[in-house]
């Protein structure tokens, strides 16, 4: 173990090193196959224009277009003739057409049509070549893809917090200059809201964030939770924020639950997955949702995902950025690609050493051969999640700290319990569970 001595930059100067199994994300790096066996958005619906449009995911070069007919097409940027962007090709009524010289190519890159060439090169060109290209499926405004290999493509997962009755789900962008773990890590570590989004500056969100709470971590086969559990005033608020594995995360309402007023299973406000543009970038594409369970109507105005996403809107000068930091600073702020060596992890990074080790897990298993786990084989219907709030009536009763805890962790044991429980009477029984538990207390 190193000792700490005063003045010794010298001795600490130098590069760190990179947790590399998980930061690097390009074709056939091992976080980058392990994330090519998921689905994952790679756009907003109302940014795919009647042009093509360039963009980068987990370190590939790609289009994203619509042809005429609607259809939706992911493909390999250059074109397989003499290399030509298709960003500069024309949408068609079946496919694009390369710019340079004319060759047409379906959204599945099948190569249609070769013009100006003798007879017979076309049908050679056509049986021997192809244009890269993924599947694509949009849900609710965003546009998802497929990167991985064919025949390991898993189902489209739908969890339930994106299909609950009467909410609006507002697709947005968040974008980081950083690697994906950095801006995943922040879902895992309830403290930074006390500190970062709290004390350190001003009140992001609400006053009850700024208490600590008690922290607590749990495995689940789909991914992590960290809880977060703190008094109010004569209440107990429990926030939940989760991982699904690899890349999904949720959290509880921005400005719904402040801790001051009751709610039983109030649902993630921001559904969102942190997907790596390459090693040095990431784009976080979500929806915020608004409506009973999620957060309030007030905030689905411009800017509103912005600050339900991180408490303060993304593009500000850099002394403001100074002045009240918020999730883009912190992360970005550690570097394109933090250096873990350097790190010194305590006791509320248990969350994050969890996650860290189980993908390395599952990581190492993928290079051997076994194929991970998806929640569409757990779940086949509706994936249930836990990403959200719960505020109790409970005061203050001896060891607050003790019972806090204990608190909870009963909120969280009466969910796991329901978790078969189809989603309506989930709901029911979860919430009549809560309202149990206010009644009469903590099962002895
Ligand atoms: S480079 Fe695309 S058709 Fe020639
Ligand atoms: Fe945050």
């Amino acid at each position: 173990m190193k000792t700490s001595v005063p003045f010794d930059g010298y001795r600490r100067s130098g590069p760190g090193g990179h947790d590399e199994l998980l930061v690097r994300v390009g074709p056939g790096t091992p976080a980058g196959e392990y994330l090519r066996r998921y689905w994952h958005p790679v756009a907003m619906a109302e940014e795919v224009g009647r042009m093509p449009g360039r963009l980068r995911i987990l370190g590939e070069d790609l289009v994203l277009f619509r042809d005429r007919s609607g259809r939706y097409g992911l493909v390999h940027r250059n074109c397989p003739h003499r290399r030509a962007s298709l960003e500069f090709g024309v949408c068609e009524d079946r496919g694009i057409r390369c710019c340079y010289h004319g060759w047409l190519f379906d959204v599945d890159g099948t190569v249609l049509e070769v013009p100006g060439q003798p007879e017979g090169v076309e049908e050679r060109v056509r049986s021997s070549t192809r244009l890269g290209a993924y599947p694509v499926r949009e849900y609710k405004g965003l546009v998802f893809a497929y990167l991985g290999p064919p025949e390991h493509r898993p189902d489209f997962p739908v969890y339930d917090t994106l299909e609950m009755p009467g909410h609006v789900m507002v697709p947005y962008r968040a974008p980081f200059r950083c690697n994906w773990l950095q801006v995943l890590d922040a879902i895992l570590d309830p403290l930074h809201t006390a500190f970062l989004h709290s004390r350190m500056s001003r009140e992001q969100f609400s006053r009850g964030f700024g208490e600590i709470g008690e922290m607590k971590f749990y495995e689940r086969p789909s991914g992590f939770l960290g809880t977060a559990t703190r008094r109010v005033d004569d209440n107990v608020w429990v926030r939940v924020n989760e991982v699904v594995l690899p890349n999904f995360t949720q959290a509880g309402a921005a400005f719904a639950a402040d801790g001051t007023r009751r709610r039983y299973f109030g649902r993630t406000a921001f559904a969102r997955w942190v997907v790596p543009v390459d090693d040095h970038e990431t784009t976080c594409l979500a929806w915020a949702i608004f409506g009973e369970r999620g957060d309030p109507e007030s905030y689905n105005v411009p800017g509103g995902p912005e600050l339900i996403e991180q408490g303060e809107l993304f593009d500000r000068p850099y002394e403001e950025r100074q002045r009240f930091p918020a999730d883009a600073e912190a992360t970005e702020g550690m570097g394109a690609i933090t250096e873990h060596d350097r790190e010194n992890l305590v006791p509320s990074d248990r969350g994050i050493t969890l996650c860290r080790r189980r993908m390395r897990k599952i990581i190492a298993a993928l290079q051997k051969g076994d194929e991970p786990d998806h929640v569409t084989s757990m779940w086949p219907s509706m994936v249930p999640t836990y990403g959200g709030d719960t505020v109790l009536r409970l005061p203050a009763n001896g060891d607050d700290q003790a019972f806090l805890r204990r608190v909870g962790v009963a909120v969280m044991e009466l969910q796991f319990a329901a978790e078969t429980l189809a989603p309506d009477e989930r709901d029911a029984h979860v919430i009549a569970a809560l309202k149990d538990l206010e009644a009469n207390g903590l099962p002895a």
